[in-house]
């Protein structure tokens, strides 16, 4: 798998979340390529507190169908770890609304036709089609510095798969199932997982796809205090 020759900053820019997936296959070799790149982002005191599991043919068949029992939209299976807060407040809460109704206005499903977006959710446990699902696991114990590194490693992962012509999609909705997913992958005590990604190739067809989700402007998340 050769790279594409991208600067890091047309990678962060191409990188996008992609939920409609070709089924061409990724090869292991090149997963592994990507996890060797991104094993070098840093971590506070080198902790290194990533671990991954990779699925694909009847492992990533068999992940689908032990979510495939999962009843929907019904509340996680770790309510102590909820992906967002309680009562989410401003900006957070209209841009979190913003990127879900223009994700859902691409598809052409309304807002009254709540069985057209459960089953888009449920695309999320099918890794949205993708043949590759990755998932991020990490030690319970870990604080939220070691969460933090977590994240640097999963960005790493994404960008060094843009490089490659990859696609990818961050999904927190497989940490719903954090119960379900630690017996089936026979998890040590104390680890946990975290989140899932879809890797694969785009469906450049596919209407979602054509998704970009806005960003604040850096004068409105940043103080410079130059002298
Ligand atoms: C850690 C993480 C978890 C995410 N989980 C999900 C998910 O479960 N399902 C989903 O469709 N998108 C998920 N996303 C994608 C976000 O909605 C997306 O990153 C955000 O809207 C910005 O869009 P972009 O990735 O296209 O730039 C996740 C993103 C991150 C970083």
């Amino acid at each position: 798998m050769t790279a594409t020759g991208l600067t890091v900053s047309q990678a962060l820019q191409q990188r996008i979340s992609v939920r409609a997936f070709l089924p061409t296959p990724v090869p292991e070799s090149t997963v592994r390529e990507l996890l060797d790149l991104a094993r070098l982002a840093p971590s506070g005191g080198n902790l290194q507190p990533w671990k991954v599991i990779v699925v694909a043919g009847a492992a990533r068949a068999a992940v689908i169908d032990a979510a495939r029992r999962y009843p929907g939209l019904v509340p996680s299976e770790d309510g102590e770890r909820p992906v967002y807060p309680a009562n989410l407040w401003e900006p957070y809460r209209s841009r979190r609304y913003k990127v879900g109704e223009d994700m859902y206005a691409l598809l052409g499903i309304s807002r009254e036709n709540k069985a057209g977006r459960l089953a888009q959710v449920a695309r999320n446990f099918e890794f949205f089609g993708a043949p590759v699902g990755v998932f991020f696991v990490i030690d319970e114990r870990m604080g939220h510095s070691q969460w933090a590194h977590l994240g640097m490693f999963m960005q790493s992962l994404a960008l060094a798969a843009t490089e490659r012509g990859l696609s990818t999609c961050f999904q927190e909705f497989w940490g719903m199932l954090r119960k379900t997913l630690k017996t089936h992958f026979q998890l040590d005590e104390h680890d946990m997982l975290y989140c899932g990604m879809a890797l694969g190739y785009a469906d450049p067809a596919a209407a979602v796809n054509t998704l970009r989700s806005e960003r604040a402007g850096v004068a409105e998340f940043a103080r410079f205090d130059y002298d």
